[in-house]
């Protein structure tokens, strides 16, 4: 059986699945039943009043997130960005998604990763200093809806391979937003950040992935940045976000046994991340969290 990636029977040299793959009919307009369909694999197809609340809440964190990473400097602390992203929560209204989330329950408002941290890193009274790389990944809840998202900042000048990450990883989450609209499967997504990680000498992590958010904090679909075949359709309506790690080495990441939460590359070489928020439309898409990379 010819797969999806193999050349097409006909001879054109395309991929099978852009030539003659039997292709399905993009559904502009969601019925009833394909709403109920979408939902009964945990993905929630939004209606408009959704919509507007998760722009707000989007709109919302990717400021916050814009004036945190401004704050990222040497010899401040990342649990003084925290401490901040928290005040500015709590004067717009809104809360911190990731504070007490999970089992055991996150100790903190945001997460910064730094350096060979692949996620989840928790901030601490360690100062930043030249040379660091570091993500900062902010999710908020404003009047019950969620946007989530992250950038990485570079502390000063660093070195070729962080530099490396961090913009391979840039790249990576952009060439993915690009291709986004209505009809195309799931795995389209993984494919297009796998194809530039590697064409880059870097590897994607597999064992953490993006997600359906909105309405809740993770819902479906689980958005894979590494070849897979998820064949599920994306459709308007639909918000999730696309966050792709990017190693300078191997993709394995584990998880701190003592905090049960920071994730370090296995072999203790760089890591970058970049996240968005988005919205499948009728033609195409629409970011969610429009934060302005400096770095
Ligand atoms: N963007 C991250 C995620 O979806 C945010 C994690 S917050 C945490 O996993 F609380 F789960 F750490
Ligand atoms: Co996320």
């Amino acid at each position: 059986m010819i797969g999806r990636n193999d050349l097409c029977w006909c001879g054109s040299g395309n991929k099978w699945k852009k030539c003659h793959f039997p292709q399905v009919p993009v559904q502009k307009t969601m019925t009833d039943a394909l709403v109920a369909h979408y939902r009964k694999q945990g993905i929630l197809i939004k209606t408009p009043e959704q919509m507007n609340g998760i722009r707000a809440a989007g709109k919302l964190t990717a400021e916050i997130l814009d004036k945190t990473c401004a704050m990222a400097k040497a010899g401040v602390t990342t649990a003084e960005l925290d401490k901040y992203t928290a005040r500015l929560c709590k004067e717009a209204g809104a809360i911190a998604a990731a504070l007490h989330y999970g089992e055991p329950p996150f100790p903190k408002s945001i997460c910064t990763s730094l350096n060979e941290v692949v996620c989840h890193g928790i901030p601490d009274d360690v100062p930043l200093k030249e040379g660091d790389i570091v993500n900062i990944d902010i999710a908020t809840i404003l009047n019950g809806y969620y946007g989530d998202c992250s950038q990485m900042v570079v502390i000063g000048k660093t070195t070729p391979e962080r530099q490396l990450v961090v913009d391979t990883s840039y790249e990576c989450l952009m060439k993915a937003i690009e291709i986004l609209r209505p009809g195309i499967p799931v795995c389209a997504i993984g494919e297009a950040i796998e194809n530039h990680a590697t064409s880059k000498n870097c590897s994607v992590v597999y064992q953490f992935v993006g997600h359906g958010v909105g309405v809740r904090f993770h819902e479906g679909p689980q958005v894979a940045h590494f070849m897979n075949k998820n064949q599920t359709l994306l459709a308007p309506g639909m918000t999730f976000t696309i966050e792709p790690m990017i190693n300078a080495g191997v993709p394995e990441a584990v998880i701190d046994p003592i905090n049960h939460w920071t994730a370090r590359t296995k072999d203790g070489r760089a890591s970058g991340q970049w996240e968005h928020t988005l919205l499948i439309t009728e033609d195409g898409y629409e970011i969610l969290t429009p934060w302005k990379r400096k770095h």
